[in-house]
């Protein structure tokens, strides 16, 4: 537990999404300061305004003052960066995804719990308050079971260069945005349910990561069976859908930011005995509902945050859909 007032942060990368959003929602954070920040220029650092700016992120976790690190690098790195940060002692919330398969997923879980120190993977659609009255509504059955389930989520122009458009540094339309889609299913359902990937197909268009994931896949667990579908996309106009469908009815979150809801408000439209009505939602800074949580957790003051399994379900769900995209391209 962090002996100062606030839990002291360090970010480990000063990228575009740390320099344009999660830096500012850090300092807008009311138990969090941002101590430190490491980059490999120093001056990319010191742009997101930490108390100390560093020029390695090996220098930011050996700092003491450090209680817990947000990391924000390419996928690829993501892994290392967990377990040396779990080794120096800091709680750790990494951007998704956390690493780059199930194996990974279970090993960076157990060497936390090892360590008796917080590893989160950074969804932060998941803090949003229309996520969790989801899952209220949900686990309420106020749409009986769930049967069908269509996400997606895609986007047009990733600029060349940037690493996703590099295998080696975890790129890829499913890595990047297909596991929103994938992460709001599983956290409606329960830890017992079996996902078995029935079709995947991704297309390359000219580049070496998916540009097009397109998957489908059975669900079942004790309470419900069903289907479904998502889509994740570098290569399509942008937009994003989220609808499940139950025995008794349907949800849908209207509007194009069903997983990126930012200081924006947001609805959430239900169906149910024949009966539709929509729900609204105050606008909400997520990333900064995610670092209040994780610290407060840190601090010993309760805070929300997922469970592991949820990481390793999606993360196994994402290894059958690149197994299977697979076979499918080598078929003749
Ligand atoms: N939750 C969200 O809304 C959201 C949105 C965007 C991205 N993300 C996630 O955040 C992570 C970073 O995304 P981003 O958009 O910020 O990426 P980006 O702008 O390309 O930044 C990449 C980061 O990786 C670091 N890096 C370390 N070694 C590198 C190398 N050899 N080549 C290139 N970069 C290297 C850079 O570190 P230095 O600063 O030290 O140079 C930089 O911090 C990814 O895991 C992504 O999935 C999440």
């Amino acid at each position: 537990m962090p002996t100062h007032e606030t839990v002291n942060w360090g970010f480990i990368g000063a990228g575009g999404l740390a320099t344009g959003t999660t830096a500012k929602s850090l300092h807008n954070s009311k138990n969090a300061t941002l101590y430190a920040a490491a980059a490999r220029d120093k001056n990319r650092a010191q742009a997101l305004s930490p108390k100390v700016a560093y020029d390695s992120y090996e220098k930011l976790i050996q700092d003491p003052q450090v209680d817990a690190v947000y990391i924000s690098l390419n996928n690829d790195a993501h892994l290392p960066w967990i377990i040396k940060s779990l080794d120096a002692g800091k709680h750790v919330l990494c951007e998704k995804p956390m690493v780059m398969n199930a194996g990974d997923t279970i090993t960076a879980y157990a060497h936390a719990q090892d360590k008796g120190l917080s590893l989160v993977e950074a969804v932060w659609s998941l803090w949003h308050p229309r996520t969790q009255r989801l899952q209220e509504l949900v686990s309420s059955n106020a749409i009986g079971s769930p049967t069908n389930y269509l996400g997606t989520f895609t986007f047009d122009g990733v600029a060349q260069g940037n690493y996703r458009l590099d295998p080696a540094k975890g790129g890829g339309a499913l890595y990047d945005v297909g596991i929103y889609p994938l992460h709001a299913l599983v956290a409606l359902l329960s830890e017992a349910t079996n996902y078995t990937v029935t079709l995947a197909h991704d297309e390359k268009i000219g580049e070496q990561v998916d540009m097009t994931m397109k998957a489908q896949f059975n669900f079942n667990n004790t309470d419900c069976k069903g289907s479904g579908a998502i889509v994740a996309s570098f290569a399509m106009h942008p937009s994003q859908r989220f609808v499940l469908k139950g025995t008794e009815g349907e949800i849908t979150l209207p509007g194009d930011q069903a997983f990126t809801s930012h200081n924006q408000v947001s609805e959430l439209t239900i169906t149910s005995e024949g009966n539709t009505s929509t729900e609204t939602f105050a606008a909400v800074d997520p990333y900064q509902l995610m670092f209040e949580n994780m610290s407060d957790q840190i601090s010993g003051n309760g805070g929300w945050l997922p469970n592991p399994w949820q990481s390793v379900q999606v993360a196994k769900i994402v290894d059958q859909t690149f197994k299977l995209a697979q076979a499918s391209a080598e078929l003749p």
